[in-house]
């Protein structure tokens, strides 16, 4: 906070009582702040018109060219200079570990050239060209430029830009290691797109609007490595908190959307998933799990580790965990997953009320099929809903088919999103099905969205949970509309 208020504060304020008016300065901007968000809130519920004064990104664009284009000449020359140098090598490495492509990218013929709507509880916000383009794309950008993009999160023409892009975490990153990415960024085919524009309700379209949003959310400055702590340590840290950006799904949000720091990785929902607590708390977090799960998980998706032994399951990573995995994780090295690793095992462990482990839910089922006999089929019916559509692959028993290897049909006994305590991960993946690409294998679980309906959804996910999970984890038929509608 006194780091804030510090650039609030003209640079020759009177040494003389400066304590108390930077307390008084500070009081006063958390109000108006609080205010101005309060406006902002009811503004964008209530019924007045919409206003729009952003200016839209081709425009902002053409004006930027035009004032800059003295400057492009020099950028130009700077992509096939440094194409193939260790540097570049370095900076795509780092790029996975930020994992740039996966907001940057909406249609895979068009890598990092942006366009993927983001939802936020304000709007949707479209992801900018990333490539080096130089009309729609980041070509005309300097260094510099990038720099202060990564570590203030302040556009080209200063322009302020939304947390939606995780300026909170990757302001932790070595200049050196952002000029790296920017180095492989430059490397990549300019891709000429101009994204949508974004569709932000009146007033969050104010871009300035983001100083208050600043004030409370972001600590502007690169990671400390913490001396009393490993090398291991501090490499973990400085990915899990910077770069990697973990938080930003893990950790659960304030009502301005900022991180909540006082609960970190505690496990927060968004766009219908849950991103679940791995905080090393037995019973809510990854506690109980082993280091070479947790690093398995990281690499592959599965966490089965060699020490998994006859324990079968725990977790499969789906739906935003998959990609984080496909686009992000796998890529590692040995070394940084296993210092993520040790980082994750660090931080507080959060227990947020579970009386036993998510993936030590659950027993085969013994009875279903027989008691099923004989009955008239009821569209409805969880259990046979379960046979009919699910039992090819994971067994009428639950118990899957394959084991443990990579890209076995898993185990629904001691599964994290069968065993968690809300059902929202187990009816995604029937609505959206898994789709994981990773060097092990192409894992695939078709999505049922389109084949059930809610209620047949709900239905099976209750048997689900009931049978072979936490059964206290319910779905209503409007919980499952509601998640059909997210992605
Ligand atoms: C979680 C999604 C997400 C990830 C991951 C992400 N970005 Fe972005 N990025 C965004 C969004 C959204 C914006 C636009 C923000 C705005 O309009 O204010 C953006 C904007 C930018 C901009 C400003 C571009 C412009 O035209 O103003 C740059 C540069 C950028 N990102 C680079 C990167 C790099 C490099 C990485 C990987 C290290 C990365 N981003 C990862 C979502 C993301
Ligand atoms: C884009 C959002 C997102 C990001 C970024 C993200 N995660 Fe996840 N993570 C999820 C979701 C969602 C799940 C649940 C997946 C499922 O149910 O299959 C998950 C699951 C996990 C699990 C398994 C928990 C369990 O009990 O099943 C671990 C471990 C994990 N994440 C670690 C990480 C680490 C470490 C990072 C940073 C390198 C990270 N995640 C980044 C969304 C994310
Ligand atoms: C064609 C085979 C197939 C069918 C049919 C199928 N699944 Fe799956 N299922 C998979 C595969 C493959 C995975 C992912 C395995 C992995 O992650 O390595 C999976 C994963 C899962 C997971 C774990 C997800 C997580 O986040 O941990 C659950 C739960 C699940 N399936 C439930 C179901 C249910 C319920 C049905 C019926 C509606 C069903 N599956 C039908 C193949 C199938």
């Amino acid at each position: 906070m006194t780091k804030k208020t510090s650039r609030v504060q003209p640079a020759d304020a009177p040494v003389q009582g400066a304590p108390r008016r930077r307390l008084r300065v500070t009081a006063l901007a958390a109000v108006f702040s609080l205010f101005a968000l309060y406006v902002a809130w009811h503004e964008a519920h209530g019924p007045t018109a919409r206003h729009n004064d952003e200016l839209p990104i081709t425009q902002a664009r053409a004006d930027d060219a035009s004032q800059s284009a003295d400057t492009a000449a020099n950028a130009a020359a700077t992509p096939t200079a440094v194409a193939g140098s260790e540097l570049v090598k370095r900076g795509e490495y780092l790029a996975r570990a930020g994992d740039c492509v996966a907001c940057h990218t909406a249609d895979k013929t068009r890598p990092f050239a942006g366009g993927l709507p983001i939802n936020t509880p304000f709007g949707t916000i479209v992801t900018p060209n990333i490539t080096p383009d130089p009309d729609t794309g980041i070509g005309k950008w300097s260094d510099a430029d990038f720099l202060r993009a990564m570590h203030e999160g302040i556009g080209k023409s200063g322009e302020r830009l939304y947390p939606a892009f995780p300026y909170a975490e990757y302001t932790k990153v070595t200049d050196q290691d952002v000029l790296a990415i920017r180095a492989y960024l430059n490397t990549l085919t300019p891709i000429h797109y101009a994204p949508p524009s974004n569709t932000l309700k009146f007033p969050f379209n104010l871009r300035w609007l983001m100083v208050f949003w600043n004030l409370f959310n972001f600590d502007e400055g690169r990671f400390v490595p913490d001396p009393k702590q490993s090398a291991e340590w501090n490499r973990g840290a400085y990915l899990v908190v910077g770069l990697a950006h973990c938080e930003e799904c893990h950790t659960p949000r304030n009502f301005m959307q900022g991180l909540k720091t006082s609960s970190r990785f505690s496990g927060a929902v968004q766009a219908g998933w849950h991103a679940y607590n791995i905080t090393p708390d037995k019973n809510s977090g990854v506690g109980n799990w082993s280091d070479d799960e947790l690093a398995a998980y990281l690499s592959t998706g599965v966490s089965t580790g060699v020490s998994t032994g006859a324990a079968p399951g725990r977790a499969n990573a789906a739906g935003p965990m998959a990609e984080v995995v496909t686009d992000s994780t796998q890529y590692l090295t040995h070394e940084d997953v296993g210092s993520i690793v040790t980082y994750l095992r660090s931080v507080p462990p959060i227990n947020g009320g579970e009386s036993r482990p998510r993936d030590q839910w659950g027993n085969p089922a013994v009875d279903d099929v027989t008691a099923m006999r004989g009955t008239t089929i009821n569209s409805v019916n969880g259990a046979q809903l379960f046979i009919a559509n699910c039992a090819t692959c994971h067994n009428w028993t639950g118990q899957g088919v394959g084991a443990s290897a990579a890209g076995a049909y898993p185990s629904l006994i001691h599964n994290s999103a069968v065993g968690a305590s809300d059902a929202n991960n187990l009816a995604m993946v029937i609505l959206h099905g898994v789709s994981r690409t990773t060097k092990q294998a192409d894992v695939l679980m078709p999505a049922f969205g389109t084949q059930l309906t809610d209620d047949q959804v709900a239905a099976i996910t209750n048997y689900v949970t009931k049978q072979f999970g936490n059964p206290q984890s319910t779905v209503t038929v409007d919980q499952v509309a509601k998640l059909r509608a997210q992605q």
